[in-house]
């Protein structure tokens, strides 16, 4: 059985950590250094971890832009999904920050990513236009979603 899973705000040790999930994840991962950089560089950057006994599952985080929270990153290391880390992390991300007054969540997912697509209608994301071609590795097309906070998307269930 897995240890109690914490989420909380991702800090500049986890980004070794991060980075590794990220190149299991991504055909154009972020750099450690990238990560590096969010932490400790960029005031707009809010990012959360899924960890069990010092071992990060998952993460997901934003750019505060006025009251838009623009998504970058969600992803679970692939023998962890499927058991709600995902869910856990961007229930956390979008209740704190519509507390800072973010009622507007955007982000690009590559159209052919049904588990991604899939947990982010979850959450009341919905398709608001596509950008042709728009991922340069393995070329595809991105979904732009948007979720606007409400009474009804705000527990995300
Ligand atoms: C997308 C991703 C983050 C989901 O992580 P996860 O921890 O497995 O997600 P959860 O267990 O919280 O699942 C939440 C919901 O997502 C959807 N979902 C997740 N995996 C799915 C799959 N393989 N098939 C269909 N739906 C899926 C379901 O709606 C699921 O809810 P349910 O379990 O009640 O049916 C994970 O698959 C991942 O890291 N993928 C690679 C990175 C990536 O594509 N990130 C998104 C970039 S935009």
């Amino acid at each position: 059985m897995m240890e109690e899973i914490r989420i909380r705000k991702a800090q500049t040790p986890d980004a070794e950590q991060i980075c590794g999930i990220e190149k299991l994840c991504f055909s154009e991962p972020w750099s450690r250094e990238a990560f590096v950089s969010e932490f400790e560089e960029n005031p707009r950057a809010y990012y959360l971890v899924a960890e069990t006994g010092g071992k990060i599952l998952g993460y997901a985080g934003l750019w505060r832009i006025m009251d838009e929270g623009h998504i970058t990153n969600v992803a679970v290391i692939p023998e962890y999904r499927r058991r709600g880390v995902a869910s856990a992390i961007l229930a956390a991300l979008l209740k704190e920050t519509a507390e800072m007054g973010i009622m507007h969540h955007t982000l690009e997912v590559r159209a052919g990513n049904a588990e991604a697509r899939a947990l982010y209608e979850k959450f009341g994301f919905s398709v608001a236009g596509i950008r042709k071609q728009y991922y340069q590795k393995e070329k595809e097309d991105a979904m732009i979603m948007w979720r606007h906070h409400n009474e009804d998307t705000e527990t995300g269930a």
